[in-house]
């Protein structure tokens, strides 16, 4: 069911690379809801993924950018204006990577060229394509813009390595950057710290698939889907929530409040 919730809107999806990515559900949703969208993704992720498909679904088109080049950003943001025909309404920022992550270093003897790139790439980015709109002033008065981030950035999770600290730099640059685009131009940011979710970023993770059944077994609700995700990016985005900003929004069932469940305990039971 769908309630024209973002008619009228227009919006920036990033990070889209296949069905499975919770920047593709997002996509789907907020075209159904009435916004005009434009998709964006790195240039190597274009040939790698499914985009084009998705564009057609959302009778859109792609730019491509890397999120951490400053051209393409602004070119994304002066492009998207042009072709949707006014400011933009909303932006998800739906990026991560970590080399890392990816070569499998331990964070006790990591690369730090690829911590730099991590860095760059999962919660520069962010910055960098605020900078850019706040520049161009692409994004319209109560506009807003959401990143999606993890609860390794505050508890730690051995296996998410240089990720838990980007994304610790992203949850305060949302804060940090919060605060400016809030007084100059009622612009609002926010993060939506999500459960495991099985994605190609997700997946790539050691431990993922365990982890993914504990946090299910601890949280009342259970792990929220990809498909949950995607809903409450929607009411991000939707002018109900137009007073939220600079937060960080926990869509987890309730997984960062629990310490434990029956279930997990009688696991321990002797
Ligand atoms: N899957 C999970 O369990 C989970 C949980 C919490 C948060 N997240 C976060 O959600 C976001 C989306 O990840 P996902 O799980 O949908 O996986 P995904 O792999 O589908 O999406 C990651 C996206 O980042 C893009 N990307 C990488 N480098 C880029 C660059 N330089 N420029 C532009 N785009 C670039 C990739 O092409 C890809 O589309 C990430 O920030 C991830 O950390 C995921």
């Amino acid at each position: 069911m769908t309630h024209d919730l973002l008619k009228g809107k227009n919006g920036i999806i990033f990070g889209a690379l296949d069905e499975k990515s919770l920047a593709w559900k997002t996509a789907e949703k907020a075209h159904a809801e009435g916004a005009k969208i434009i998709l964006t993704n790195a240039p190597v992720a274009l040939r790698m993924g499914k985009i084009e498909e998705l564009a057609e679904k959302c009778e859109t088109e792609v730019i491509p950018a890397d999120a951490t080049d400053m051209d393409d950003l602004e070119n994304l943001f002066s492009k998207s204006t042009e072709i949707l025909g006014g400011k933009i309404d909303f932006v998800l920022h739906s990026v991560g990577m970590s080399p890392n992550v990816r070569k499998n270093f331990p964070y006790t003897d990591l690369s730090y060229p690829n911590f730099m790139k991590t860095l760059d790439i999962s919660a520069l980015s962010l910055h960098k394509l605020l900078q850019a709109a706040f520049k161009l002033d692409a994004i319209s008065e109560w506009g807003s813009v959401v990143a999606l981030t993890y609860i390794a950035a505050q508890r730690t999770m051995p296996g998410y390595r240089d990720m838990a600290d980007a994304k610790a730099v992203l949850e305060s640059i949302v804060r940090s950057f919060g605060y400016y685009y809030g007084r100059e131009k009622n612009v609002r940011i926010n993060t939506i710290s999500q459960s495991p979710t099985l994605t190609t970023a997700g997946s790539g993770i050691k431990g993922f698939n365990s982890f993914y059944h504990y946090s299910k077994a601890v949280a009342p609700l259970g792990n929220a889907s990809g498909d949950s995700c995607a809903d409450y990016c929607i009411s991000l985005f939707s002018d109900y929530t137009r007073m939220v900003t600079m937060q960080n929004l926990f869509h987890d069932g309730g997984f960062s409040f629990t310490l434990s469940s029956d279930e997990v305990l009688a696991k321990f039971d002797s």
